[in-house]
């Protein structure tokens, strides 16, 4: 029988790999909060302080979370920077519901939208954040594009992600990752 989909093939096609990831995190929704510290061996709590603590002071900034799930980093965001505003972009409705019904932040808001085109005007933001964002970007180079183009000059990007092993004998076990990799924050030129 002739296979339906062919995976690898299909994530390098950007509306097929967003159409694929809307699918997946429709469905793993509910169970989301669940899975990512487990994934994580316990430590995406921790991983995700340690990003907002590395960020640099702002008194009021406008900072963007992409894929900001059930908004785990924009409500700590919110904690760093409670005179800042904090708005969480994700793809799909049902991630951002929940993190709707977690919102007791008077200075966070979510929407819905593409990383890669997150309708925000040029040069507004002080601070982008992703927390396993980047690798869920369908097209990873418009992604950065937009994150460039939506930055202040001085703003900063700062993203959570897991790396890959370097041996490859726990390649193998790359979907049970075990290190995170935090992107250098970038203050942009
Ligand atoms: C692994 S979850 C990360 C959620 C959250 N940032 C966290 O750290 O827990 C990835 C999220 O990316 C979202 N996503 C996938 N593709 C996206 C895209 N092209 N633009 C915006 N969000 C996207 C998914 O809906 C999902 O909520």
């Amino acid at each position: 029988m002739k296979a339906k989909f062919n995976v690898r093939a299909d994530l390098r096609e950007p509306d097929q790999k967003r159409r694929l990831t809307h699918g997946l995190f429709t469905g793993i929704a509910p169970e989301y909060d669940r899975i990512t510290p487990l994934l994580s061996l316990g430590r995406d709590r921790s991983w995700k302080r340690a990003l907002i603590r590395a960020l640099p002071d702002f008194a009021q900034p406008c900072c963007l979370d992409l894929a900001c799930g059930t908004g785990d980093l924009a409500f700590l965001l919110a904690r760093r920077y409670p005179a800042g505003h904090i708005l969480g972009l994700d793809l799909t409705e049902k991630m951002l519901e929940l993190a709707r019904q977690r919102n007791d932040c008077p200075n966070v808001s979510f929407a819905c939208a593409d990383m890669a085109h997150t309708s925000q005007a040029a040069a507004s933001m002080d601070i982008v954040t992703g927390g396993y964002a980047l690798r869920n970007a369908s097209d990873i180079a418009t992604a950065l594009d937009e994150i460039a183009r939506i930055l202040k000059p001085g703003g900063v990007a700062a993203f959570l992600d897991f790396s890959k092993p370097a041996s490859r004998l726990v390649q193998g076990l790359f979907h049970v990752p075990a290190s995170p990799r935090s992107t250098p924050i970038l203050p942009t030129a």
